[in-house]
């Protein structure tokens, strides 16, 4: 009696493994708004982050989301900052300069960043990797500047190709 109730609680188990795994072929993710690495957030419910360039003019105002990183979302916005390494830390072309008050509010740098940092045109006390950077709600406002150059340590020169 008792392995015959548990045969049948194995069966619904099993059954309900194969019902999720059949649904999940038929779940689309939402492609329509998405363009690279990040997907864009429905106008007006996103982080607000400004770029702006080295004159302190504004290149764009965008949107994204919890987690993404500054360099995806410039990618996402055709914003021009260069990644050369892709995210790898082995360069330190997604250099940006963030306002005292947002840079106090993320995580310290660790030491791969700190060595990348050190060779960026232009540093800052302020300075950061964009790629490094990941987005919460409490940078909601933030502005990043983009610098005068890059110096691009990374394979001579290799510039990434947006995906
Ligand atoms: S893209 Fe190279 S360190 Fe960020």
């Amino acid at each position: 009696m008792l392995a015959a109730l548990r045969a049948a609680q194995c069966r619904r188990a099993q059954c309900s493994l194969q019902r999720f795994a059949t649904s999940r072929r038929h779940l689309h993710p939402s492609v329509s708004l998405r363009h690279g690495n990040v997907t864009r957030p429905s106008p007006g419910t996103g982080i607000k982050i400004h770029f702006r360039d080295a004159k302190g003019d504004l290149v764009k105002t965008v949107e994204a989301n919890e987690g993404d990183d500054l360099l995806s979302i410039a990618h996402e916005y055709d914003i021009d900052l260069e990644g050369a390494c892709e995210g790898s830390v082995a360069c330190s072309t997604c250099h940006v300069i963030l306002p005292p008050e947002y840079y106090d509010l993320l995580p310290e740098p660790d030491d791969d960043e700190n060595d990348m940092l050190d060779m960026a045109f232009g540093l800052t006390d302020t300075s950061r990797l964009g790629c490094q950077v990941k987005l919460t709600r409490e940078l909601d406002g933030m502005t990043a500047t983009l610098p005068a150059a890059t110096r691009n340590m990374f394979v001579d020169g290799k510039k990434p190709t947006h995906h």
